[in-house]
């Protein structure tokens, strides 16, 4: 299975997977390219070190979604990659119908949440401020309504006493590193 990874920032979840594929523990899956919106963001330089091709690909003209031309370049080179499966690792873009139905039931999201509670920007933040208990990560398949597709998987994380938004950060991030390999490796299997 080939997957294609999108991100916009550091990178930490792309390098989990790239890990998992190292030690043998991403199934029958194979990442053969990392596609970013960022031209600086950390996510490319992991191209290089676990040598795997890694490009900016220009999404302009829009801001926050994509559509229009940085579209059709995202799905031209999704295509070239021939990608069997899109992993967005903190894609911070919203996709619209031509690329979803272009890659229609190939791409799942991981988010910060236990979803469908806090969607959007900053599902940590959300949950921080709101006082929940037990809060967590899903990783689902992406449709047209934003973090509104169906689960493939969640890790519970909970709020202990103590806690800070820096720890509870920390303690989410854990969580989607160790849940979105395993999420891949179950999808390559299930093929
Ligand atoms: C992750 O926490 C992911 O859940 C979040 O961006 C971070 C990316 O971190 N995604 C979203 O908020 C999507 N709505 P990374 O670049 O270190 O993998």
């Amino acid at each position: 299975m080939r997957v294609v990874i999108l991100g916009s920032g550091r990178g930490s979840n792309a390098a989990a997977i790239l890990a998992a594929q190292q030690s043998g523990a991403l199934g029958r899956a194979r990442v053969v390219q990392i596609f970013s919106d960022q031209p600086a963001a950390g996510i490319l330089a992991l191209g290089a070190r676990f040598g795997v091709p890694a490009s900016f690909v220009d999404p302009a003209p829009f801001k926050t979604k994509l559509e229009g031309e940085g579209e059709t370049r995202f799905i031209a080179a999704v295509r070239d990659a021939q990608a069997d499966l899109v992993v967005l690792a903190g894609f911070m873009r919203v996709l619209k119908p031509g690329f979803l139905n272009a890659f229609a039931g190939k791409i799942i999201n991981l988010h910060p949440s236990l979803l469908p509670s806090f969607p959007g920007l900053d599902g940590i933040g959300q949950a921080w401020r709101r006082r929940v208990k037990i809060t967590g990560c899903t990783v689902h398949y992406v449709t047209p309504e934003v973090d509104g597709g169906p689960i493939l998987d969640q890790t519970a994380v909970c709020i202990e006493a103590g806690d800070t938004l820096e720890s509870l950060t920390e303690k989410i991030h854990a969580a989607e590193h160790a849940l979105l390999p395993v999420v891949i490796a179950r999808l390559s299997e299930s093929r």
